[in-house]
C-alpha cells in the first residue's frame, strides 16, 4: 500500500517513518514555498523574455532554447535567497533545521513532445535516487513552478518500493559523475550519450500514481521510490523545483528506506548543507557512507 498524506499533523519523526515506508506526504502551499516558486518563476520569464516560459519551446530552437536553461539553471541553483526559502519551507514543515541538511534546489524543465529529450531537459527512465548514490534516507521535496496536470508531472510506480529490479546502477560512482557527467550536460541537447543507472528488465508502469500538487504546494518522498517523468502530452513546458533533504540522527542511526536493489558506488552527502547555518556534514559520516556504499 501506499498512502498519501495531506496537510499532515503527524509528528516530523514519524513522516520520516511513513516516508521510509514508501509513502507520499502533500503540504499546500505556504509562505516560503510559494516564494521560491515566484522566484523561480520570475528568474524564468526575465530569462525568456519576451516569451511566457511554458510556453516559450513554440518559438525558438531547440539548441537557443538549451542555451538560455544552461544559463538559467545554475543561477538558480546558486541563488542565496532560494537557500533561505528552503530553510523555511523546512520549517514550515516542522522539521528541525538544526538537524535537517539539504541539498540545492534545482530548477527542471520537461518539454513537451519531441523537442528536447536529452542534456538539461533529460527524461528520467524509472529510476530510485538511490541507484545515484544517494543515502536511503534521503527525502525528495518536488514543487511545481507553474500548474501541472496528470500529462506534464511525475509518476511514481509503488509497486517496486521494496521490489528489486534488475539494474545497472552498478556502473554509476557519484565521484566519477561529478568529475565528468555535469559539464557535458549543457552540450547535450537531443541525445543521451551519458552512462546512467537504469532498470535493465520491463517494467510494468501501469498503473501509476501521479500526485498534482498547486503552485507552491510541496510534495515529498523518498529517494528510494520508483519514480518517472511521464511523457509531457500538453502544450505546456513543465517548470518544477526539487532539492533533497537528510536528517542527521537518522543518518547516524542508519535509519532510512530499505535497500531493495541498488549497487552504486559513492555518497552524495558531501553536497547536502544544515538548514540552519550550511555547515556540511561531519566528514567522517559523509566517509561512513562512501565507504558503506563502495562496499554494498
Ligand atoms: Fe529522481
Amino acid at each position: 500500500m501506499c498512502a498519501i498524506y495531506v496537510d499532515t499533523t503527524m509528528s516530523e519523526d514519524e513522516r520520516r517513518q511513513r516516508l521510509y515506508a514508501g509513502d507520499l506526504f502533500v503540504n499546500s502551499p505556504a509562505k516560503s514555498s510559494a516564494e521560491l516558486c515566484a522566484l523561480a518563476r520570475e528568474m524564468s520569464e526575465e530569462a525568456f523574455a519576451p516569451q511566457d516560459p511554458p510556453l516559450a519551446q513554440d518559438s525558438m530552437p531547440a539548441e537557443e532554447y538549451a542555451q538560455i536553461l544552461a544559463d538559467l539553471k545554475p543561477r538558480f541553483i546558486h541563488h542565496p535567497r532560494a537557500k533561505e526559502l528552503i530553510r523555511g519551507i523546512l520549517a514550515e514543515a516542522g522539521c528541525d533545521i538544526e538537524k535537517t541538511y539539504f541539498d540545492v534546489p534545482r530548477l527542471r524543465t520537461m518539454a513537451h513532445g519531441d523537442y528536447m529529450r536529452a542534456g538539461l531537459a533529460l527524461q528520467f527512465h524509472p529510476h530510485r535516487d538511490t541507484w545515484f548514490s544517494a543515502p536511503y534516507a534521503q527525502l525528495n521535496w518536488w514543487l511545481p513552478v507553474y500548474e501541472v496536470e496528470p500529462e506534464n508531472s511525475m509518476a511514481f510506480h509503488p509497486r517496486y518500493f521494496d521490489a528489486p529490479v534488475k539494474n545497472s546502477s552498478s556502473v554509476y560512482d557519484y565521484d566519477e559523475w561529478n568529475r565528468t557527467g555535469r559539464q557535458q550536460a549543457a552540450k547535450q541537447i537531443t541525445k543521451e550519450t551519458r552512462t546512467q543507472p537504469e532498470p535493465q528488465e520491463e517494467l510494468e508502469m501501469e498503473p501509476d500514481v501521479r500526485v498534482v500538487t498547486p503552485v507552491g504546494g510541496v510534495l515529498i518522498f523518498s529517494g528510494a521510490q520508483m519514480h518517472s517523468t511521464v511523457p509531457n502530452t500538453t502544450q505546456r513546458t513543465r517548470f518544477s523545483i526539487d532539492f533533497r533533504t537528510v536528517n542527521i540522527d537518522d543518518l547516524a542511526d542508519g535509519e532510512g528506506a530499505p535497500n531493495v536493489d541498488s549497487e552504486c558506488t559513492g555518497t552524495t552527502l558531501g553536497d547536502f548543507l544544515r538548514a540552519s547555518d550550511l555547515e556540511p556534514l561531519p566528514d567522517d559520516l559523509i566517509e561512513r557512507y562512501g565507504a558503506a556504499a563502495s562496499t554494498a
